[in-house]
């Protein structure tokens, strides 16, 4: 039942189908040596947009796994624990970083969860064995904690639902505890227990990867579809205004790729609104290590997308149906090293070291490149979860004294903190270079495949009147050149202009050496009606202009 399975089973499906530098990066100025190579083009029309960016397209997750509730983002009796038990410096960390949706309380684990065992009296709440991760649950924080928690970070929750060991009334009853005021049976336990406001909790994840051998309580497709039809119909007679998503694919390494997907949706189409899509990425079997094909592999993304947007919309071909469902990518992230009974065993313990991922400036890279496609389909992806927040396959990482931020927050950062208001329709052109095909895809591989050397996404909030670009420079030997020009406006100023880069791809931040990988400023050109940047070789760019 462990993601131990999963990874046996990815392998066999697959089948089918750091060194450290020395020299720190911290607080450099960054000026790169001008570029030998074609200067790519980039065409920027204010009038030309994709969509209106959904906040939650930034959103994060954090499950009853390892450490990233317990000594993540709780852990009473330490000095830095507030009188809720809540960590500071984790809650002070992610409130700055502006987090808007958060999913709890699994993943894997949720197959198999109580939901009733962590409310109500502390002392009374029976500490189980998880059989997801093998791990001891103390039900100590449990969802009345977590709505606490998420309103002291300013983050709206995204609940998870257990599908494998509950049945749809279980569901049912845990929407009414919590958005229904009062005077029904659950609602009025959550007021016994204390909460006298509903949590009105708007977001709702039906199951978690129900796809999956290795998941608590796996079902057929269709089996799943009608659990999930009959559950959706329960939930908005409590509450009709809730989102309700229902459980997608696991990926494309799945043999039930798209059939599970379609499977689904003829069952539960007209009573969701969105399907989930999970990936995580890896420099492993996938680029046989390989960089070049690794920093590419945010393409992946895109056509996964592409893909399973084109099987909700078959499905609302057939139904004649108006609605269009959205997609919540509400998993993904770079995980390939912290895998294994050595990484995913708890051995019955309670918070233990589960896939603490050690991640390093390529995976920032790739991180900047998925971001920049969530936000070129924007227009159907509403909500997406970089998968963790907290110790477990996380940018933030704590021990008992403090925390540190891992490379892949400074991409995440830059998207949350610039990233507003419309995803503009770039028209870009750069030169390419070429990979092998992806091969989690179950495909044969070996197909020759272009990639462009820059990667980009661009956004305009009407708001600040400011525009931003997120620039992937996937090219590992030389800086590119890149001219931005503006269509029917002269931009006034550039307010910033950062880099993540350095010489040795594989540079680690830790608690020795918290900002070995840092963002750099960027010398930028002065702003103009055509304006010339220099990328950096192995590198990911935001620039911030006033227009
Ligand atoms: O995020 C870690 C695990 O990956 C989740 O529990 C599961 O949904 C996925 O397989």
């Amino acid at each position: 039942m462990q993601s131990l399975s999963r990874r046996r089973f990815l392998r066999r499906t697959l089948a089918a189908g750091a060194s450290v530098s020395a020299l720190s990066m911290a607080q450099r100025s960054f000026a790169a040596r001008p570029s030998a190579t074609n200067a790519a083009r980039v065409q920027i029309d204010l009038d030309r947009s994709i969509s209106t960016l959904d906040r939650n397209l930034f959103g994060s997750f954090i499950e009853h796994l390892g450490r990233a509730v317990y000594e993540g983002i709780y852990q009473p009796g330490s000095g830095l624990a507030d009188a809720n038990g809540f960590r500071t410096d984790v809650l002070k960390e992610i409130k700055a970083l502006g987090v808007p949706i958060i999913r709890y309380p699994g993943g894997n684990f949720v197959s198999g969860y109580h939901w009733l065992d962590a409310v109500g009296p502390k002392e009374k709440r029976p500490r189980v064995l998880d059989l997801a991760w093998n791990s001891l649950e103390s039900n100590q924080f449990g969802v009345n904690e977590f709505i606490t928690w998420c309103r002291a970070v300013g983050a709206e929750p995204l609940m998870g639902t257990n599908f494998g060991t509950e049945q749809p009334d279980m569901t049912a009853a845990l929407l009414e505890y919590c958005n229904v005021d009062k005077g029904t049976k659950w609602s009025e336990l959550r007021r016994a227990h204390g909460y006298e406001n509903p949590h009105q909790i708007k977001y709702w994840c039906l199951g978690n990867e129900m796809d999956g051998p290795w998941q608590i309580g796996h079902i057929p497709a269709t089996e799943y579809g009608s659990k999930a039809r009959d559950a959706a119909r329960q939930m908005r007679v409590l509450d009709p205004t809730v989102k309700l998503i229902a459980c997608g694919s696991s990926g494309p390494f799945m043999p039930t790729y798209l059939e599970w997907d379609q499977q689904v949706l003829e069952q539960c189409f007209d009573e969701v609104d969105a399907i989930s899509l999970h990936r995580y990425y890896g420099n492993d079997e996938e680029t046989g290590g390989d960089s070049r094909k690794y920093l590419a592999l945010n393409l992946a993304m895109d056509r996964q997308i592409e893909e399973i947007t084109a099987v909700c919309d078959i499905v609302r071909g057939r139904r004649r149906a108006e609605k269009r469902l959205w997609l919540s990518f509400d998993e993904w992230n770079v995980w390939y090293r912290a895998r294994g009974p050595k990484f995913d065993d708890g051995h019955r313990h309670e918070a233990p070291h589960l896939l603490e991922e050690v991640y390093n400036l390529e995976d920032a890279l790739l991180v900047g490149g998925l971001i920049n496609t969530l936000i070129r389909r924007s227009d159907r992806v509403r909500v997406a979860c970089l998968a963790q927040l907290v110790n477990v396959i996380a940018p933030i990482m704590t021990n008992d004294e403090g925390l540190f931020r891992q490379t892949i927050y400074y991409p995440y950062a830059w998207g949350l903190q610039h990233a507003h208001g419309k995803a503009l329709d770039l028209v870009l052109q750069s030169e390419t270079y070429e990979v092998t095909s992806f091969t989690s895809r179950g495909n044969r591989g070996g197909e020759r495949i272009a990639v462009p050397y820059l990667d980009m996404a661009g956004t305009f909030d009407e708001v600040s009147r400011s525009v931003s670009l997120f620039i992937l420079n996937r090219d590992l030997d030389k800086s590119r050149a890149l001219a931005v020009l503006w269509q029917g406006v002269v931009p006034r100023r550039v307010s910033a202009s950062q880099v993540l880069t350095g010489p040795d791809l594989k540079a680690v931040n830790g608690f020795a050496d918290p900002r070995h990988v840092v963002p750099q400023n960027l010398d930028p050109p002065p702003a103009s009606a055509e304006m010339k940047f220099e990328l950096p070789p192995q590198s990911y760019t935001m620039v911030n202009i006033s227009i």
